[in-house]
């Protein structure tokens, strides 16, 4: 069985620097048309400056003849002002401004530690339709790890919501129930990207036999029926729920470690998993709205002309990929993927 969808973009996407950029990003582009470049670098990219370096960085690094555009977000921070919005806005290179709590993440210690200080520059945003990114979980360390979500539409992005109705907030990789739901019931300018793990895995998965590193990431995967409604939401067709893999690469000996870090590296299969995800689902017929039509549409940017062709036809995915002086561990590394890519249409 043969699937035929318009060219896909990724929302939300981590593709490093230097040697680990080189690795990962042929993974991506062989793929997607574009996506979004998370800024969480250290030091992280929070000027338009920059951004348009690190851009000009990736495209250096694109394999010959691969056809991808990089959408670059800026990393807010307690400093950023509304001139900084004024210059990403007229850069024409900047879709988006990223809010990282201070402490969220990986190389989230630069990010904003009250987001009322950042009131001007969000209204600056709001003003100029420049899109905010969120990671959506609050910080405090007496807050228990699966509620942080939750914890965060409550105290944090239901009050911004209601203080800049016409801020457009994207909802970074939402994890419970609680955030579908919140998604759905809020104004056509708020919207969601949802993870392939957090489709298809809850959190039992992290635990299954002994801990397992490589499932680590964050927001953390949580309970089976929140991702039941994470998957319903996504078949479901609704406009504002859309692909973003969170792909987030990290090298062997830093996520086999006591103190790993958070991330999932999916790239090297990253409209493959969803595919799966959706069959599960039996709503196949979905996926390109989902993965192909509402991401462009809510960032006011052109559906992309081509398309990718996928192929019912089991394969392994590789042990590791090289990865500077490292390996890559990969999801689903060494397991069997029952779609896989055949090709790219321009
Ligand atoms: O698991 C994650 N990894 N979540 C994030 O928010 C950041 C990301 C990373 O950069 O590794
Ligand atoms: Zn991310």
């Amino acid at each position: 069985m043969r699937l035929t969808i318009r060219r896909p973009d990724d929302w939300h996407l981590h593709l490093r620097d230097g040697a680990a950029l080189a690795a990962v990003l042929p993974h991506t582009a062989a793929r997607f048309a574009r996506a979004i470049v998370m800024p969480n670098l250290a030091p992280p990219v929070t000027t338009t400056a920059e951004a348009a370096a690190y851009r000009a960085r990736i495209l250096a690094a694109l394999p010959p003849g691969a056809a991808f555009e990089p959408l670059m977000a800026l990393y807010l921070t307690d400093r950023t002002t509304p001139a900084d919005i004024d210059r990403a806005r007229a850069s024409g290179i900047v879709h988006g401004c990223k809010l990282y709590p201070a402490g969220a993440t990986t190389h989230s210690a630069a990010g904003v530690t009250d987001i009322r200080r950042l009131d001007d520059t969000l209204a600056r945003m709001a003003e100029a339709g420049m899109p905010l990114q969120v990671h959506g979980e609050v910080t405090a360390a007496d807050v228990d790890i699966f509620d942080r979500e939750a914890r965060f539409i409550e105290a944090v992005l239901a009050p911004l919501v209601a203080r800049l109705p016409r801020l457009r907030i994207v909802f970074e990789h939402i994890t419970t129930r609680v955030a579908v739901d919140f998604v759905r019931g809020s104004h056509d300018g708020i919207a969601a990207t949802i993870t392939p793990q957090h489709l298809s895995l809850s959190r039992n998965a992290l635990f299954a036999g002994g801990i397992r590193p490589h499932l680590y990431c964050l927001p953390i995967l949580k309970t089976e029926p929140d991702r039941r409604a994470l998957l319903e939401a996504a078949v479901s067709g609704h406009p504002r729920y859309f692909l973003g893999t969170d792909s987030a690469p990290h090298a062997r000996r830093t996520k086999e470690n006591a103190c790993g870090c958070a991330g999932i590296y999916s790239a090297h299969a990253g409209i493959e998993f969803y595919a799966e995800a959706f069959e599960a689902a039996g709503a196949l017929s979905q996926l390109e709205a989902f993965a192909s039509h509402h991401g462009a549409d809510f960032y006011g940017l052109p559906r992309n002309a081509g398309t990718i062709t996928l192929v019912r036809e089991p394969w392994t995915v590789p042990a590791g990929y090289p990865f500077g002086d490292d390996t890559l561990v990969p999801w689903r590394a060494g397991e069997t993927l029952a779609w896989r890519l055949e090709g790219a249409a321009p």
